[in-house]
């Protein structure tokens, strides 16, 4: 009796630190696309990226795609993105992407498509990736 309530206990902790750390994580990865400004729209949902335009989520809120073909980005891919841990899925090509392919990429363990022709990407592919 003691030791199932223990037990109950135990896993009711468990789930409310798992989510915690869930949403702290996707709270980071909304901070990091905001400021790419790739986004342009003025009616983005600020408590969740996984509706922006051709972003996917896990059901963790994790983001798991972005795909933003042909759409007019600037600018350059943010360093953060290392830190999306769930990301299997980014194209950005054909766009005006520039600046140099973080070596943060190397990170992306569960990435099977990286998508970057017609881009004004300089520099080598880092080794690391
Ligand atoms: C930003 O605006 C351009 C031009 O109106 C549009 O083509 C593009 O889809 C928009 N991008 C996003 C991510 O909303
Ligand atoms: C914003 O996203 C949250 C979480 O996905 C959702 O519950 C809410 O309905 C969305 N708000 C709008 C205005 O779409
Ligand atoms: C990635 O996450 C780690 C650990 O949370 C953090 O220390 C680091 O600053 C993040 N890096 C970037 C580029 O956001």
């Amino acid at each position: 009796m003691v030791s199932s309530f223990f037990i109950a206990v135990v896993a009711i902790l468990w789930v409310t630190f798992d989510t915690t750390v869930t949403s702290q994580s996707s709270f980071l990865e909304l901070e990091a696309l905001l400021k790419t400004g790739w986004w342009n729209n003025t009616n983005l949902n600020m408590s969740s990226s996984c509706n922006w335009l051709g972003i996917a989520c896990d059901e963790g809120g994790s983001v798991t795609k972005i795909d933003l073909r042909d759409n007019e980005l600037k600018g350059s891919i943010p360093p953060e993105i290392g830190n999306f841990s769930k990301l299997t899925r980014l194209d950005l090509s054909y766009n005006y992407v520039s600046g140099e392919l973080p070596i943060s990429l190397a990170r992306l363990t569960q990435l099977k498509e990286l998508l970057l022709s017609n881009n004004h990407i300089t520099g080598s592919i880092p080794l690391e990736i």
